[in-house]
């Protein structure tokens, strides 16, 4: 089955972009770890990253139906997007948000997540290896049959 990871706004700067908080892993550093644990699962990773909101709800709606799974780190749409929301809720599959840091201990904006309201699980604070355990249990979530 296959499994889009989702990746928002300015996650192409990982590993350039405040490394104090985020971390030296760079996107395409996860992206090579994220295909290597979803071909162990038997998943096909469809890796994307968009700065674009709507660029974000297209994405949630090709997998729409599709029998896999969406892993996503929706980034700053996850304080803001109701758009993104809605479209996860529509969306019929399984759902894991990442976050790298532990987005409870930050700034008191980073609180609510409108995404993780409709998600089935939601990591953070385990930095780069979020992506890879989020994977685990979407895997296990789609071979039970998704939600
Ligand atoms: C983030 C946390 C968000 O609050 C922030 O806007 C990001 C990254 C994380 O992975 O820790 O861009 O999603």
């Amino acid at each position: 089955p296959p499994v889009l990871i989702l990746n928002g706004p300015n996650l192409n700067l990982l590993g350039h972009r405040e490394p104090e908080t985020y971390g030296g892993v760079t996107l395409a550093e996860i992206e090579a770890r994220c295909r290597a644990v979803a071909a162990e699962q038997g998943l096909r990773a469809d890796f994307r990253q968009s700065n674009h909101e709507g660029v974000l709800v297209d994405a949630v709606h090709e997998a729409r139906g599709s029998g896999g799974g969406i892993l996503l780190n929706p980034a700053g749409y996850s304080h803001t997007s109701i758009a993104l929301r809605d479209a996860l809720a529509a969306a019929g599959v399984p759902v894991v948000e990442v976050h790298l840091t532990n987005v409870h201990r930050r700034e008191a904006f980073r609180h609510r997540s409108f995404t993780a309201e409709v998600s089935d699980a939601v990591i953070c604070g385990a930095g780069a290896q979020g992506y890879e355990l989020g994977l685990l249990h979407l895997a296990r979530l789609i071979g039970a049959g998704g939600r």
